[in-house]
C-alpha cells in the first residue's frame, strides 16, 4: 500500500468514528428535546381529557391527540433504540455482536443463530462500529425482506481479516439490478442500507459479496482487515 493509500485509508478510518460520534449526539439530542417535550404534551392532554369528560366530542379529539403522540413517541423509541450506543469503547467485538443479536432477536419475532469463536479478540474501533453497523442492517434486511424464521450469524477471524457472514433462507434477491439501481437510492426514504454496507466496506479496504437469486435465500459476507 503506497503513502496515499494509507493516508486516505487512515482518514477514512477517523470519518467512521467521526460520523458514529455525531449520530449519537443526534440521538442524544433527540433523546433530551423532543422526546421530553412529547411527554410533557400527553400529561397535559391527559389533564385535558379529564376536564372534558362529560363532552364526547371534545373528549374523542383529545383522545386521537393522545393516541398520535405516542404513536410518534414510540417511533422515536425504536429510532433511539436502534441508534444507542453500544459502549463500543468498553466492550470487545465478541460482546457487541453478541448484544446485537439479543437485541435483533427481541426486537423481532426471528432467531439469530449466532456462531462466534471464543478466540476472536478484538479489533480498533472503527472497524468495530462499522462491524456492528453492517450486522444490524444485514439483520434488518433479513428481517424485512426476506420471510424467513431465522438468520445465521458468523463472525471468524483470519490472520489478518475478520470475516461476517449473513445468510438466511428466505426469498432472495438479485443483489446486482439492486445495487445497480442507482437513482433508487435515497428516494421515498428507502433503499440506503446495502449502498451503506458497501460504502462502509470500501472506507475500511474490505470486500463484500453477496449472493443471492429470487428463491434462493441470501448471504452477504464481508472481509474487513482486523486494524
Ligand atoms: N435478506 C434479503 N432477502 C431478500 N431481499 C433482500 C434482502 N436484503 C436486501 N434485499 C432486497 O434488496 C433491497 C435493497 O436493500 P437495502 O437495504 O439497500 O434497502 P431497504 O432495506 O429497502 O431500505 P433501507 O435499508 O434504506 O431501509 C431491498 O429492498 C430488498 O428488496
Ligand atoms: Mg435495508
Amino acid at each position: 500500500m503506497g503513502l496515499r493509500d494509507a493516508e486516505s485509508r487512515a482518514a477514512s478510518r477517523r470519518l467512521l468514528a467521526t460520523s458514529e460520534r455525531e449520530l449519537q449526539r443526534i440521538v442524544l439530542d433527540m433523546h433530551d428535546g423532543p422526546v421530553q417535550d412529547i411527554f410533557a404534551a400527553l400529561s397535559q392532554l391527559q389533564v385535558v381529557e379529564r376536564a372534558v369528560a362529560g363532552d364526547a366530542a371534545s373528549q374523542q379529539r383529545v383522545q386521537q391527540a393522545i393516541g398520535l403522540l405516542e404513536r410518534a413517541l414510540g417511533e422515536i423509541r425504536n429510532f433511539i433504540g436502534a441508534f444507542r450506543p453500544p459502549g463500543f469503547e468498553r466492550r470487545a467485538l465478541g460482546e457487541i455482536v453478541e448484544g446485537l443479536a439479543v437485541q435483533h432477536e427481541t426486537l423481532t419475532d426471528q432467531i439469530v443463530e449466532l456462531e462466534l469463536p471464543p478466540d476472536l479478540g478484538d479489533c480498533g474501533l472503527p472497524t468495530k462500529i462499522a462491524i456492528y453497523r453492517i450486522l444490524q442492517e444485514a439483520l434488518a434486511n433479513g428481517h424485512r425482506h426476506s420471510g424467513a424464521s431465522r438468520q445465521r450469524l458468523r463472525v471468524a477471524r483470519h490472520e489478518n481479516a475478520i470475516e461476517l457472514t449473513v445468510t438466511d433462507d428466505g426469498r432472495g434477491f438479485d443483489p446486482e439490478r439492486v445495487l445497480a439501481r442507482e437513482e433508487d437510492v435515497g428516494v421515498e426514504g428507502g433503499h440506503f442500507g446495502l449502498r451503506g454496507i458497501q460504502d462502509r466496506v470500501e472506507m475500511l479496504g474490505g470486500t463484500l459479496t453477496i449472493d443471492s437469486a429470487p428463491g434462493r435465500g441470501a448471504a452477504l459476507s464481508v472481509v474487513l482487515p482486523a486494524e
